[in-house]
């Protein structure tokens, strides 16, 4: 509760999008009756999510050729990363994108954290729907003015479609209702994320990996004193961790380790002194209330 007036400002700080939460849905005639405006899961609207973990990174890398072969006739996919942190707040997610080379056609494109993981076979169709915990579907689109009411999975609903005709997207956004705490539905670090043309065809996908913090048991082999936990098991039929390089102790100091390795070290140094700006910037706010 103390680091409510964070959230606002790390909100107003991300994206000219979350300014129109205030404004009124215009096209429901009567939302007070007829559930014609923004649709409401199964279960509710998302919660925030408020316990995730501090110094835990998760990261999904493009691999080298796209599901859909016909997005790159002349080889190659999308490169980058999507990165994601909790808030310094503990409150809900910081989501940071960095993809290049994006598909020349099909836009505007879409991104979506998928249930499932991607099969070593690479086949994006068996990630499954959109992460939906609260069991609200597809349909009506999500209105980005209220998040809560959107699928938690549906990110470019949220955060907004990337258009066609640009080949990088770098961007940072607050996801109040994420989470990477484990055994939440709306925990992502087990599961992808697919892009997608405008016509839903998935052109390619990625895993999250845990790339730096340590919870407890996080391999799900080293289960220590896990009896108070309520929620289902962290650990499903995924692997969560593959072969991320981590940092040496938990620390999430942002300097590079000096262990020559190729350029998967790289990247997860990068990575790390992304996420530690990420961070700084959080907690530069907390500072300036
Ligand atoms: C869900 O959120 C919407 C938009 O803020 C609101 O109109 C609706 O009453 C909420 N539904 C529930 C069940 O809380
Ligand atoms: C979807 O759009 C892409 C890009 O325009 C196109 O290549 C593909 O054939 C389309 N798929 C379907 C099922 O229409
Ligand atoms: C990909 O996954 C889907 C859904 O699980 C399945 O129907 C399809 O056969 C799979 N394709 C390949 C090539 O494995
Ligand atoms: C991912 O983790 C969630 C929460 O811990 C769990 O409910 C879900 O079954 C897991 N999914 C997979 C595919 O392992
Ligand atoms: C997960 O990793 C274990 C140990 O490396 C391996 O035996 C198992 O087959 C893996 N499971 C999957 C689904 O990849």
């Amino acid at each position: 509760m103390r680091t409510s007036g964070v959230l606002p400002l790390v909100l107003a700080a991300a994206g000219t999008q979350v300014a129109a939460q205030t404004s009124v849905s215009v096209g429901a005639p009567s939302a007070s009756i007829v559930p014609a405006g923004p649709a409401t899961g199964k279960l509710g609207n998302a919660t925030v999510t408020t316990k995730n973990p501090q110094g835990v990174v998760y990261q999904a890398t493009f691999p080298d050729t796209p599901f859909f072969k016909g997005a790159y006739p002349d080889g190659g996919n999308i490169k980058g990363t999507l990165t994601a942190v909790a808030n310094p707040s503990g409150q809900g997610i910081i989501f940071t994108f960095n993809w290049k080379n994006l598909p020349k056609k099909g836009g505007p494109f879409m991104y979506h954290l998928h249930v499932d993981p991607v099969p070593e076979n690479g086949n994006c169709t068996a990630t499954l729907a959109h992460l939906d915990p609260f069991i609200r579907f597809e349909d009506p689109v999500c209105d980005k003015a209220h998040p809560e009411t959107c699928q938690t999975g549906d990110l470019s609903g949220k955060f907004g479609d990337i258009p066609e005709g640009q080949t990088e997207f770098s961007a940072t956004f607050p996801d109040l209702y994420s989470s990477t705490e484990e055994g939440l539905g709306s925990f992502f670090g087990n599961r992808s994320i697919v892009f997608h043309y405008a016509n839903k065809t998935r052109v390619s996908c990625a895993n999250f990996v845990k790339v730096a913090g340590d919870s407890h048991g996080g391999h799900g082999a080293s289960e220590s004193p896990c009896s108070t936990a309520t929620g289902p098991h962290a650990t499903g039929h995924a692997n969560l961790t593959t072969t991320t390089s981590r940092p040496a102790s938990g620390t999430s100091t942002p300097a590079p380790t000096t262990t020559p390795s190729g350029p998967a070290l790289s990247i997860g140094s990068s990575l790390q002194a992304s996420a530690a700006g990420v961070i700084a910037f959080g907690a530069a706010l907390m500072f300036l209330l």
